[in-house]
């Protein structure tokens, strides 16, 4: 297993900090405006289609952990890419990255990584600074919350975009997103998703064979994401509420969208995978808080389980849970009429056997390629091809099917997938600055309204 895969999957223990903060470490610009029939064209109406060999300049939105690994994997991606551009809404985390991205990138870092002291931007008005700097594409690793919101701006701008899951922690977020998607799309600009799992050699090779009919016909899957429970970051002085709930944003909804969306989304995705996927036509899910408590711990829970309910009365299940001192698991589970797959990219196992449980299939590529790095390779081959890939509003869905469970927990109701997509519950603050933000409370099921 690789080190991204570790971090991701908060087996260590459950340090958030150590998850979040670790770094893959892990990613001369073509600063000259671009000639298009003899006339100048300002990047911010450039058409985003470069050639083979034009240098292309990256931007780079939240320089997190994920932002600093999406960085050095995208330069690593293609060598005539250059990092110019980054923004934050903290200088230490901007900072770090930088040096994260300069030290993996070794001796490539001369060429491949020149962020101007003016083009290190921050604030919440970062990205749009990144956007509007001449870059050709960015990349969007800040907090859920926002990516709506940076998506738009990235493709009304002509750009093409590297989006970290979960897309949006609410519908009208997830609305905005398709509508850029699909605008994306019109404009021949990339979009691809981080459902990194998506682009790892032994998932794709056993869920292509699931859909082969290596199972015989799909009748139900069960994933899991089992793992502790993430760290917190005490309070310091001088910190605001916001810029508290922001350092610890994993911990509340309106950040994050809850774990069930923040993290076991990958797993959703799977579920979704598994089932060709297929939409749902609603959900029940039970979730609570059982183990969190303290003021850094917001207002997220720390467990679910949902159950998928599809044309035809098939069931689908997913179970998540972050508390310590209970196993973790990272599963899936499919079932078909023929056998059975047991998929694990923590511990990578591709299984598939028939109903006697004699394996019928095996697994026999690589298991040492980094699939982050997969995506970004595969990423940029397209945006070099002109056929950029664009699997927005896949990702959307996969995010939908993760934001109607929670709704669906929260409330304590069934959720169609029509109300979920047509839900007016605005989670993120419509002007945020660094002051006061009252804690949001915990949802009680039951009386917890659906909105
Ligand atoms: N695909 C994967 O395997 C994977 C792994 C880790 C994280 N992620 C996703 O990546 C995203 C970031 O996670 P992380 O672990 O890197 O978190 P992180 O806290 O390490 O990094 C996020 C960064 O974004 C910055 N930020 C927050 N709001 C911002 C804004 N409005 N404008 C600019 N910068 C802003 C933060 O200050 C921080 O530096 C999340 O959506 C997470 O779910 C995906």
């Amino acid at each position: 297993m690789n080190m991204n895969q570790s971090r991701e999957s908060g087996r260590t223990g459950g340090d958030a900090l150590t998850r979040r903060e670790f770094v893959r470490v892990a990613g001369a610009a073509a600063t000259l405006p671009v000639m298009a029939g003899g006339l100048l064209v300002p990047s911010h109406a450039r058409a985003a289609q470069p050639e083979a060999g034009k240098k292309l300049r990256i931007g780079l939105i939240g320089c997190g952990g994920r932002g600093t690994g999406a960085a050095t994997q995208a330069l690593k991606a293609d060598k005539d890419t250059v990092l110019v551009a980054m923004g934050d809404v903290f200088d230490d985390r901007l900072k770090s990255s930088l040096k994260g991205i300069t030290e993996e990138m070794g001796d490539k870092a001369a060429a491949q990584v020149q962020v101007a002291e003016d083009k290190r931007f921050l604030g919440f008005d970062s990205y749009q600074k990144v956007i509007d700097s001449g870059v050709d594409v960015v990349l969007l690793t800040s907090y859920p919350a926002f990516r709506p919101a940076h998506l738009r701006a990235a493709v009304e701008a002509g750009k093409h975009v590297f989006a970290e899951k979960p897309l949006a922690v609410d519908a009208p977020g997830l609305r905005s997103v398709v509508e850029s998607a699909r605008k994306a799309k019109e404009k021949n600009l990339g979009l691809l998703v981080g459902f990194c799992w998506r682009y790892n050699d032994g998932m794709k090779a056993t869920f292509g064979e699931i859909a082969n009919g290596g199972l015989g016909e799909v009748v139900t899957a069960h994933t899991t994401y089992h793992t502790s429970t993430l760290g917190k970051r005490p309070r310091q002085p001088g910190w605001s509420d916001t810029e508290f709930q922001l350092r610890n944003w994993w911990h509340f909804t309106w950040v994050s969208g809850d774990h069930i969306v923040e993290q076991a989304v990958h797993s959703i995705d799977r579920l979704s995978w598994a089932l060709g996927d297929r939409l749902p036509q609603k959900v029940i899910c039970l979730g609570g808080r059982a183990a969190r408590n303290g003021p850094e711990h917001g207002n997220v829970f720390d467990h679910f389980a949902a159950v998928y309910e599809y044309e035809g009365g098939m069931r689908a299940f997913h179970t998540t849970r972050q508390i310590d001192a209970c196993p973790n698991d990272n599963t899936d589970y499919v079932y078909g009429l023929k056998g059975s797959a047991t998929i694990n990219g923590w511990v990578p196992t591709y299984q598939i056997k028939d109903r006697s449980g004699k394996e019928t299939w095996k697994y026999t590529g690589p298991n040492d390629r980094d699939m982050y790095q997969n995506e970004h390779d595969e990423f940029f081959k397209s945006i070099r091809a002109g056929t950029p890939i664009n699997d927005g509003e896949r990702g959307a869905n996969s995010t939908m099917l993760a934001l109607m469970a929670r709704m669906a927990a929260y409330t304590g109701q069934t959720i169609s997938w029509k109300q979920a997509w047509e839900s007016k519950e605005s989670l993120v603050p419509e002007h945020l600055e660094m002051g006061p933000l009252p804690t949001p409370e915990v949802a009680v099921p039951g009386k917890t309204k659906f909105a």
